[in-house]
């Protein structure tokens, strides 16, 4: 299947979990793209409105990843706007992950991933899987790779 795994990283960490992501279903047969999406202003710390740099054309993929870090208990900003700018996910089965640093995901995990959710059905698709990586979690590699393989299980 022709995979989109779409995903806005700052400092990286949602990223490396994509790139794994995209090596093991490309190992599987499928045929894997990663994308970023990116912000004209990437400084976290800039508020007021999201004006997007880097916008990736959903239209080709069968299924679509989308990954993206917590920001402040909430969805990352950039994947807010570029998730709300979509017209629609109709026909696309669609999997969410998030990577956060505190160990717990009710610390702004949950909220979030419930956020990414909501977006993307509202868009007129379920959603078959979630997952949350706790970045300080000293169990973190146990949790990537089990995200990792629910995500995997479209
Ligand atoms: C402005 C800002 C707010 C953040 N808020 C949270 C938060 O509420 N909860 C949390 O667990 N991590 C929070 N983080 C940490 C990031 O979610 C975490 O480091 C994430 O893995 C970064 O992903 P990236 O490297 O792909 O950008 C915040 C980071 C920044 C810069």
């Amino acid at each position: 299947m022709k995979v989109g795994i779409i995903v806005h990283s700052h400092t990286g960490h949602t990223l490396s979990v994509a790139q794994r992501l995209k090596d093991m279903l490309a190992a599987k047969g499928h045929d894997v793209n990663l994308e970023q999406v990116t912000a004209v202003n990437e400084e976290p710390s800039s508020g007021g409105n999201t004006e997007l740099k880097t916008i990736p054309d959903i239209h080709a993929y069968d299924v679509l990843i989308f990954g993206a870090p917590v920001r402040a208990f909430s969805l990352s900003p950039v994947m807010k706007v570029y998730l709300s700018q979509l017209r629609s996910l109709k026909g696309k089965k669609i999997g969410c992950f998030l990577t956060q640093h505190f160990p717990y995901s009710w610390m702004g995990g949950n909220r979030s991933i419930k956020q990414m959710k909501r977006i993307c059905e509202a868009k007129g698709e379920m959603v078959f899987e979630t997952g949350i990586v706790n970045w300080s979690h000293k169990n973190r590699e146990r949790k990537i790779n089990d995200v990792l393989e629910r995500l995997m299980g479209f």
